[in-house]
């Protein structure tokens, strides 16, 4: 486990609790959970490890193991305010994460902590959520306030917004608070409700992180939201949900090329992740491929939030063939770098990645960090 002896190391003595949270990866369902769509994620077997213990003063003293720091970041509580700079990326998501709790009412005293990883940060594989949802545990742990799962995900949504400047959807929180073993998560994010579908045996996930890094909070992200809201204005509609692609053509003129475009994906993206549920259900494997494919397509050319990388990657996947067991590719995540998600039968999962390896090796002259990945549970304790 990887936060194993990190706190009683830099603290000189034993944590009180140490959580364990996943990151995740979307199986389908892109840029539609802020719509108010259903997503397809599942927690991964890769997780952050926080370990924590009282403060002896008011001090908070948090070291991140392996991120470039000698010893604890320290601060105070006055200090988790928005618009503040904490100096470090990371640091902005702890005081969100604070900052949220005592805005519930918690009384929050200060905390010891080392946190620790084998969950690629930038990967699109949700390390900033993973690190809310795990200070969150950390929190309640500590103050005895147990929060439900949902309103936890509320919080550490809102660290982001208010605290990273990325006006995220509530997927990737809810993927690692509510993630279950061997299964994927359907989640409604129009309502938060949600359920757990098996993933058939036979098939694996593998991931592809490209390296490159993204950065939601440069712009992009935040402009395809805005797109779609003046896309819905113009369509007069509260919610892509409930509209056809035939509505969405029917106003091509008013909504120009782009934000039809923008709109465009909405609409087949959230019929897509219905298709995608029946076909899991029923085992339609073929159906599956189709339905990543066309979502691939949909985030490279009508969301534009694919790149290079990953578009070659989802291709040399297809090129791996259904023959030799693929089932479908496609970038996951927020895109503009990131993670490619494939599956793939069991068996063949291993001679995809040597594939996917060579590929880009041979294309991009760079090293693919490529792993399978299998649905574990959301995030909790474990016992120190
Ligand atoms: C990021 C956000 C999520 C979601 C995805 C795209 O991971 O944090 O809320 O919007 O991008 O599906």
């Amino acid at each position: 486990m990887s936060g194993m002896n990190h706190f009683t190391a830099c603290f000189q003595s034993a944590p009180s609790v140490r959580v364990e949270a996943p990151g995740r990866i979307n199986l389908i369902g892109e840029h539609i959970d802020y719509l108010g769509g259903c997503v397809m994620p599942i927690a991964i077997d890769r997780h952050l490890t926080v370990e924590a213990g009282v403060s002896p003063d008011n001090t908070f003293r948090i070291f991140p193991v392996g991120l470039g720091v000698s010893g604890p970041v320290e601060f105070v509580i006055e200090d988790c305010k928005i618009g503040a700079d904490p100096g470090h990326a990371w640091l902005r998501y702890v005081f969100g994460v604070i900052s949220g709790y005592r805005a519930a009412g918690v009384q929050v005293s200060a905390f010891e902590a080392a946190i620790s990883t084998d969950l690629p940060t930038g990967a699109g594989l949700s390390s900033s959520a993973a690190l809310e949802t795990a200070v969150a545990l950390v929190i309640e742990a500590l103050t005895g306030v147990e929060q439900d799962v949902v309103d936890r995900a509320l919080i550490c949504q809102k660290a982001e917004h208010d605290f990273a400047g990325v006006p995220c959807g509530i997927m990737d929180q809810l993927a690692v608070g509510a993630g279950k073993e061997g299964h994927a998560l359907l989640l409604d994010c129009s309502d938060l409700s949600f359920s757990h579908l098996p993933i058939p045996r036979g098939i694996s996930v593998l991931t592809a992180d490209t390296g490159v890094k993204h950065a939601l909070g440069d712009g992009e992200y935040r402009k395809r939201r805005e797109s779609c809201e003046s896309a819905l204005t113009i369509l007069k509609a509260d919610s892509f949900r409930g509209l056809s692609p035939g509505d969405i053509d029917a106003a091509g003129e008013a909504l120009g090329d782009l934000l039809f475009r923008r709109a465009r994906h909405a609409v087949t993206e959230m019929a897509r992740v219905e298709a995608f549920a029946s076909a899991l259900k029923r085992g339609e494997v073929a159906a599956l491929g189709r339905l990543m494919r066309e979502s691939h397509e949909s985030l490279r050319d009508d969301f534009e939030v694919s790149c290079e990388e990953l578009d070659g990657l989802v291709e040399a996947a297809y090129d791996f063939g259904a023959d030799r067991g693929l089932i479908g590719s496609r970038m996951t995540g927020g895109g503009f770098g990131g993670s490619t998600v494939s599956l793939v039968a069991t068996e063949s999962a291993q001679s995809l990645k040597e594939h996917l390896e060579k590929f880009y090796r041979e294309k991009f002259a760079r090293e693919l960090n490529c792993f399978v990945t299998s649905a574990v549970d959301g995030a909790g304790f474990d016992s120190v």
